[in-house]
């Protein structure tokens, strides 16, 4: 088992480079299976679920390329088989994307219930109602979807939630439906229009996206033979802008976007934090203890959930009590039970949680129960006096790329360590 021994507090100094979005990649990575030919793909962030997702499209008979730690070139002109590898697809999130890719691309996939960070109930209804729309049959059994179309005829879909997931997967299948699909009331995340830039790109006449209705009118081909490179990750940005709040540092985040990131921007504003937006990067650092505040979390471009637990660090500590709603999960306030055990003083409900801001926290023991959990509870060592472990780093290691590394360029004393 391996853990990282965390010493602190440290103040985090210098420049950070960020990765591309673990959640577009994993969802550009099937969308590949919709392409007769072969593509490359640069600024993939090298981490556990993109490393995974490579490994199922092989074994489906694509052909997978390392030109470099985060660039493949991937040829699926021979996919020979319309079951995914049940046992590796139930292990993450983001195999549901194969259903809408596979449905396209062959009309059929067998693919095991998706797994992933166990945030409550992760029902995926409004994927389903998205492709018996579009004219597939789909049913589960047993822990595996079993998803079939005789041709998919493009069609008026409402999204009765805003699911980020929903959106890119019926925009999948609908790219060689044949007419004119509307998604309405889709979600507008950053990755979303990553993805329908990367099937435009090779090919496909997706329009909207970004905003809350997306056109896809369905063509007959994808043919690939071209490059495409993946937005810069906001979550992983927004992690490393609250590590420098939380650690009373100054950090420049290199590699960025900044307009995805104007809520979270605007909350550190708000707090008391300083930020310079450059455009492609952002530099952030503290000069006085944070405010409390109200949060609540969002679709974009609310405040994101994959930013709640990062956030939450910084409010254990704030002058004053405040609050976070979590609008999106169930159950995302695990993190708060490792927070209280390095001295917090949080009191989880539910969706909701009351930060009571403490002077210091404290190195303790924690495991983390899912990966933006495991990127507070570094973020939280890395602020507290003396010694965190963090157990549980599968987690952390799904999402963020050599994270260790990275935190210690910018002056982390942070070590992974195998017991
Ligand atoms: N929902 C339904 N029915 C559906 C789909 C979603 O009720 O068919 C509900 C969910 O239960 C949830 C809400 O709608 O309450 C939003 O879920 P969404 O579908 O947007 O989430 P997701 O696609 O499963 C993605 C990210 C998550 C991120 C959410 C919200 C991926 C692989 N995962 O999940 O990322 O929290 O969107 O932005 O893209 C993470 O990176 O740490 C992570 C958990």
């Amino acid at each position: 088992m391996e853990k990282l021994v965390i010493s602190g507090p440290t103040p985090l100094k210098g420049e950070v480079e960020i990765s591309g979005a673990k959640n577009a990649a994993v969802a550009i990575l099937p969308a590949t299976l919709l392409i007769n030919g072969v593509c490359t793909i640069n600024n993939i962030p090298n981490i556990s679920d993109v490393r995974l997702l490579c490994t199922i499209l092989e074994k489906m008979g694509a052909k997978i390329v390392w030109n470099t730690p985060n660039e493949i070139t991937i040829d699926t002109r021979h996919i020979n088989t319309t079951q995914a590898p049940l046992d590796l697809t139930s292990k993450f999130r983001a195999s549901y994307y194969l259903i809408g890719a596979m449905l396209g691309r062959k009309g059929e996939i067998e693919v095991g219930m998706p797994g992933g960070c166990k945030l409550g109930a992760r029902p995926i209804d409004q994927h389903i109602k998205g492709f018996e729309l579009l004219g597939a049959n789909v049913r589960t059994e047993n822990g595996t979807i079993y998803a079939k179309a005789n041709g998919l005829n493009g069609a008026p879909i409402y999204m009765d939630i805003v699911s980020v997931g929903a959106t890119i997967n019926v925009m999948l299948a609908a790219v060689l439906a044949k007419g004119t699909t509307i998604i309405d009331n889709a979600a507008k995340e950053p990755h979303i229009v990553d993805v329908a830039n990367f099937l435009n790109t090779m090919g496909a006449d997706i329009r909207g996206a970004g905003t809350d209705v997306i056109k896809i009118n369905g063509v007959s081909e994808l043919t690939g033979n071209k490059t495409y490179s993946v937005v810069p990750d906001q979550i992983e940005a927004g992690t490393f802008m609250l590590a420098a709040i939380a650690s009373k540092g100054d950090l420049l985040i290199k590699n960025c976007i900044t307009k995805h990131l104007e809520s979270l921007t605007a909350k550190i504003v708000e707090i008391g934090g300083n930020v310079e937006d450059n455009g492609d990067s952002i530099r952030v650092w503290y000069s006085k203890r944070p405010n409390k505040a109200i949060i609540k979390t969002l679709p974009y471009p609310g405040f994101p959930t994959d930013l709640q637990p990062q956030m939450g660090v910084v409010l254990s500590t704030a002058n004053g009590t405040s609050i976070i709603n979590e609008s999106i999960w169930e159950s995302r306030f695990q993190y708060t039970e490792e927070l209280n055990k390095m001295g917090a003083h949080i009191t989880a409900q539910g969706k909701s949680a009351i930060f009571e801001g403490v002077d210091e926290l404290f190195g303790a023991p924690v495991y983390s129960s899912d990966l933006r959990a495991g990127a507070a509870l570094i973020i939280a060592g890395i602020a507290a006096t003396g010694k965190t472990e963090v157990y549980n780093l599968e987690h952390i290691d799904r999402g963020y790329e050599n994270i260790e590394n990275k935190f210690r360029k910018i002056g982390a004393n942070i070590e992974r360590v195998s017991e």
